[in-house]
């Protein structure tokens, strides 16, 4: 089967289309064929080498496809089940994955809409819900052009938010933000970020995590997304009595899986009534590398999605 990997550490060039044999399910674990992986910034990190991969590396991610077989001791599941889910190889025609991050995905739904809605979406509506009320506030997303952040935009339209802000690093990015809903754009350069907002969604970290706290009105929330770190100062949060939260979908699936199903039912509703539009590049899994440079470059709009032929 055909799989990309990386024989060196680098950047988007790196990336590889190689011939390799289908893997077999191990007891535990579920082998799926694959329908689309989602390309993040997870894998421009691991091609640099973060966490030392040892070589040939092959990228993880999100994913969605049908399951092909069943390893020993595998129940709940069954062969043909189309389900989306994260793989630690799963830039590949086959991956295997553990049957913990699975999710059901409908028949009906195309495989890049159903990997935004599973990867993007779940994490937006996730976020909304934990940081809200949403209703009549005004609501601040950076990262706002990204896989969750198009997707949190138009989420807290749907969610009734008065006034979104979204962030976003390019003009491209701000006239695509503006025409899913966005009522005022922000760039990251941008001295002023207009009126303070209620609630924050960020999927940046860093010094923008900072930027975005200082953004709240007193009494705000900020949820942090990113995974990217960041630091608060307690005495800012203190002189605003402003509440921070992160958020983890692991964490949620094992704590609050009840509030993860019901954000999950939502999503699909509102993509089956066409109040939720995904959006996303979608190329060829032989094109991994133009994927990843997409990335790199920060062209995309929405999700950078690979297309694997099922
Ligand atoms: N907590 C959770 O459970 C969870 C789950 C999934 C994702 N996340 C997090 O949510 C955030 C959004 O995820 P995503 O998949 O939508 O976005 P993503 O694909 O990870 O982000 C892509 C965007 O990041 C921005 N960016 C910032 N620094 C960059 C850099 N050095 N190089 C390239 N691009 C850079 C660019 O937008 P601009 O050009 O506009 O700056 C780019 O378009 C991420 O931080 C991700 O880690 C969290």
């Amino acid at each position: 089967m055909r799989k990309v990997r990386f024989h060196r550490y680098g950047g988007a060039e790196v990336l590889r289309l190689d011939e390799v044999a289908a893997p077999v399910p191990g007891a535990g674990e579920i082998l799926v064929r694959t329908e689309a992986v989602g390309v993040s910034l997870m894998l421009l990190k691991q091609l640099r080498g973060a966490g030392q991969p040892p070589l040939p590396g092959s990228p993880g991610g999100g994913f969605v496809g049908r399951i092909a077989a069943l390893g020993a001791g595998v129940t709940g599941y069954r062969v043909g089940e189309r389900v989306g889910g994260v793989a630690a190889e799963a830039y590949a025609e086959q991956l295997l994955a553990s049957p913990l991050t699975l999710t059901p995905v409908p028949e009906k739904v195309s495989a890049a809409d159903a990997l935004g809605v599973v990867h993007g979406g779940l994490v937006a509506l996730a976020a909304l819900r934990v940081g809200g009320p949403v209703a009549g506030a005004s609501v601040l997303v950076t990262n706002a052009a990204g896989g969750v952040g198009h997707l949190a935009v138009q989420l807290a339209k749907e969610l009734g938010a008065e006034r979104v802000v979204a962030a976003a690093g390019s003009p491209a990015k701000a006239a695509f933000l503006r025409e899913l809903g966005a009522d005022e754009v922000v760039g990251y350069q941008d001295a002023d970020w207009g009126a303070p907002v209620d609630l924050v969604l960020e999927g940046v970290g860093g010094e923008v995590l900072t930027r975005a706290h200082a953004a709240l009105a007193p009494f705000g929330r900020l949820v942090a997304l990113a995974g990217h770190g960041g630091t608060l100062d307690a005495g800012a949060v203190l002189g605003s009595m402003t509440t921070v939260t992160g958020l983890s979908m692991g964490q949620l699936a094992r704590h609050r899986p009840e509030l993860v199903e019901e954000v999950r039912a939502q999503l699909w509703q509102l993509l089956a009534a066409g109040r939720l539009r995904p959006v996303s590049t979608v190329l060829p899994l032989e094109r991994a590398a133009q994927a990843a440079a997409l990335l790199e470059r920060r062209a995309n709009l929405g999700k950078v999605v690979l297309g694997v032929a099922p």
